[in-house]
């Protein structure tokens, strides 16, 4: 792939052999990685189930043996891919592993959802274009692990959720979409976190629904979202 000096993605897709195909897979298939409780990827099962997103989910990939979202995709009948970092030398290695699992089922988009591991080149390369993150608070503020506890902490009256593109560095590719959330008298970080996971549920599925059907357009570090066919 090729990386503007911005560190935005250049176009969809990379010249490697995980480059984007130009027909996506029918079924579209879906990857999520997570680390923790997978309450946005049950929202994302959820939505297949009842019929309002036409993916597939293909796969989920996990850093952490034992975690919630682990039994959630067992219970909805997704694959797992359940790995232990520290049983490899260094990131590159699991990360080589990793992608030749989504290169082998052909995965049209890795979301990252709660996925506490900074990629590599390895998957973010392989991956460009094709790899989304779901980050709880309006980048490009409060980016990191803690961006519910800074956003309340900073004092901002109003703070939210932003769906964007994965490149090397970390929370900054294109945004693809962003819901606000208001910061209420008298939140603590345990309610103002209630409200924001309910709008991750409404907003990642949704910006894969548009991903899938081709609807999301990189323009540099901007995406432009086209309007629904009839
Ligand atoms: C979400 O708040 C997401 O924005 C962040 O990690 C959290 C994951 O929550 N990246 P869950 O595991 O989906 O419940």
């Amino acid at each position: 792939m090729t990386k503007e000096p911005n560190g935005s993605l250049a176009g969809h897709g990379g010249d490697g052999a995980a480059a984007k195909r130009d027909v996506p897979s029918d079924p579209f298939r879906v990857a999520v990685f997570a680390s923790g409780s997978g309450s946005n990827f049950q929202a994302i099962v959820d939505r297949v189930k009842a019929g309002e997103l036409d993916v597939k989910l293909e796969l989920l990939v996990c850093d952490r043996p034992g975690a919630r979202v682990i039994e959630r995709a067992t219970a909805a009948g997704v694959d797992t891919y359940v790995f232990r970092p520290k049983d490899y030398p260094d990131r590159e290695s699991y990360e080589r592993e990793i992608a030749a699992e989504l290169n082998r089922r052909n995965v049209d988009l890795v979301v990252l959802a709660g996925f506490m591991r900074l990629l590599t080149p390895v998957l973010v390369d392989a991956f460009a274009g094709r790899m989304i993150n779901i980050h709880p608070a309006l980048l490009p503020s409060f980016k990191g692990a803690r961006g519910i506890a800074d956003a309340l902490a900073y004092g901002v009256k109003v703070t939210g959720v932003t769906v964007h593109y994965v490149t090397l560095d970390m929370d900054a590719g294109p945004i693809i979409a962003q819901e606000a959330v208001p910061v209420l008298e008298g939140d603590t970080e345990d309610s103002l976190a209630e409200r924001i996971h309910a709008a991750e549920h409404r907003l990642l599925p949704q910006v894969i629904g548009w991903i899938k059907d081709g609807r999301v357009k990189i323009e540099g570090n901007r995406t432009r979202i086209e309007r629904a066919e009839d």
